[in-house]
């Protein structure tokens, strides 16, 4: 914190407001605001977009530089130096673990995957063809039904063994989803395989065979996972925090996560992504898809491309698009065209005038919907899998802030409505124009 200030001079108000001013350690300094309200002024922010709401440790993002850091590591020396379980015990504990610390976290891991047994029967519920980000809404909120042991989020033990129960079962739920969606058996997890390798037997072995999963893929999948751990506080996160700030208990606070992760300008761009480029279909194409995303009449945007932060590359990006090369590569397919199509998307895209001058660049979404669509991964499990990265994240900002002294969440408001009139009875009462609903 700093003693700087800014003074602000209100019309109407005799007097300047001093507003206090505090630095972080990184990023840009913040205007203490909460005096206005004594003085009969609101801020107003719709979107966020200029608004700290929150002090964090946890994640740094320079959108200008295109700089992401986990506890101050480089997100490309954590995809390429480390894993995602570590990046996890990172993002918990704020350091990187020793070598015991990482073995007994992978253990402690390991043994909270399995799922209360009666929950296969929460997916006899769901139609085959659900989608699975309606699945994981429900049944990750229905899991505070079955740990009432660890529900006082006011007792830090309570809260990490709820950390450690969501990042293990996640993966075990995603791959029910798909189960349930494919009509195959569940596969129970494998205590023998790593996280991710876990997941993608889960996701396509079967009770007849033994577990064969392609290291390539399992180390893709675990990147995957990786690059979509955290994101500072984006509107997934904001939701988990806000719901948090209630005293709501951890597995409803994930699946407000979630659901808030599936929308298509969030987390459900990777499967937008995908469907556009088989939208798009041939690369002679993509000009009239360009043309539409630059229209303001038009409501198509380039899925994949653009962020509320970045304004230059998305680092995620960058690494997910060297995991696509080498995907396809370990799978022989390198002339795969929707691969084709995306990377001539993004040449054009980067050298047309409209999105250089807006700062629209591919963010993470853009290439992790064509490396999983290569491992076999269908579209409507895309954000499933982000949601399944994402929790880590989620449950860090909500320790982090349940951690500080909690206050609930309550945004005001420019009202704009009718002002104060009296009611009329109902019989002569003539037919009003009513708002657009
Ligand atoms: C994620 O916040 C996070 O950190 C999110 C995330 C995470 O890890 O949690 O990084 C994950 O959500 C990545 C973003 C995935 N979404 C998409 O790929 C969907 C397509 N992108 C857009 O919807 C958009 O870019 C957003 C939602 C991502 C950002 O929107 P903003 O910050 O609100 O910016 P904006 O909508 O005000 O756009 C600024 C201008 C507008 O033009 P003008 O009104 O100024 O003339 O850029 C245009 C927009 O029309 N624009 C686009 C565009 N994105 C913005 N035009 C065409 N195609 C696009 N993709």
């Amino acid at each position: 914190m700093t003693d700087k200030k800014a003074t602000l001079k209100i019309d109407g108000l005799d007097e300047a407001v001093d507003l206090p001013m505090y630095s972080g350690t990184m990023g840009p300094d913040v205007l203490d605001v909460r005096g206005l309200t004594g003085k009969g002024y609101f801020t107003y922010d719709p979107g966020f977009v200029s608004t700290a709401a929150c002090e964090s440790k946890i994640t740094y993002i320079d959108g200008a530089k295109g700089q992401l850091l986990h506890r101050g590591y480089p997100i490309d020396q954590l995809a390429t130096e480390s894993d995602f379980l570590e990046t996890c015990y990172l993002l918990l504990h704020g350091e990187l673990p020793s070598e015991n610390e990482y073995e007994e976290f992978v253990d402690i891991i390991t043994n909270h995957t399995m799922v209360h047994e009666s929950i296969t029967r929460f997916f006899r519920g769901f139609h085959h063809d659900s989608h699975p980000m309606a699945m994981m809404c429900g049944i990750v909120g229905a899991l505070s039904a079955f740990y009432h042991d660890s529900l006082d989020i006011t007792d830090p033990r309570h809260r990490l063994i709820s950390a450690h129960r969501l990042i293990a079962k996640m993966p075990t739920l995603a791959a029910m989803c798909y189960k349930h969606s494919q009509g195959q058996p569940f596969m129970y997890p494998d205590n023998k395989l790593g996280y991710a390798e876990n997941f993608l037997h889960m996701m396509f072995g079967t009770p007849c065979d033994d577990p064969k999963v392609n290291p390539v893929l399992a180390r893709a999948m675990d990147r995957i996972f990786l690059l979509h751990a955290d994101h500072e506080q984006n509107a997934s996160t904001s939701t988990v925090r806000l719901a948090g700030s209630s005293g709501a208990n951890p597995f409803a606070c994930i699946a407000a996560g979630i659901a808030t992760l599936w929308g298509p300008a969030h987390g459900g761009a990777n499967e937008a992504v995908l469907k556009m480029l088989e939208e798009i279909g041939d690369v002679s194409n993509i000009d009239e898809f360009i043309d539409k995303a630059k229209d303001k009449n038009d409501p198509f945007r380039l899925m994949g491309f653009g962020h509320r932060v970045y304004k230059n590359f998305d680092p995620r990006a960058k690494v997910m698009k060297e995991t696509c090369d080498e995907v396809l590569s370990e799978l022989g397919l390198e002339d795969d065209p929707l691969l084709k199509i995306a990377k001539r998307l993004e040449q054009i895209a980067l050298e047309d005038e409209y999105f250089v001058q807006k700062k629209l660049y591919p963010n993470v979404d853009f290439y992790s919907g064509i490396i999983m669509k290569a491992i076999g991964i269908p579209t409507d499990m895309f954000t499933v899998i982000f949601a399944t990265g994402r929790t880590v994240g989620w449950i860090a900002h909500w320790h982090e802030m349940l951690g500080e002294a909690m206050k609930i969440g309550r945004p005001r408001q420019l009202y704009t409505g009718a002002t104060p009139r009296d009611y009329t009875p109902r019989n002569g009462r003539k037919a009003a124009d009513k708002s657009d609903f």
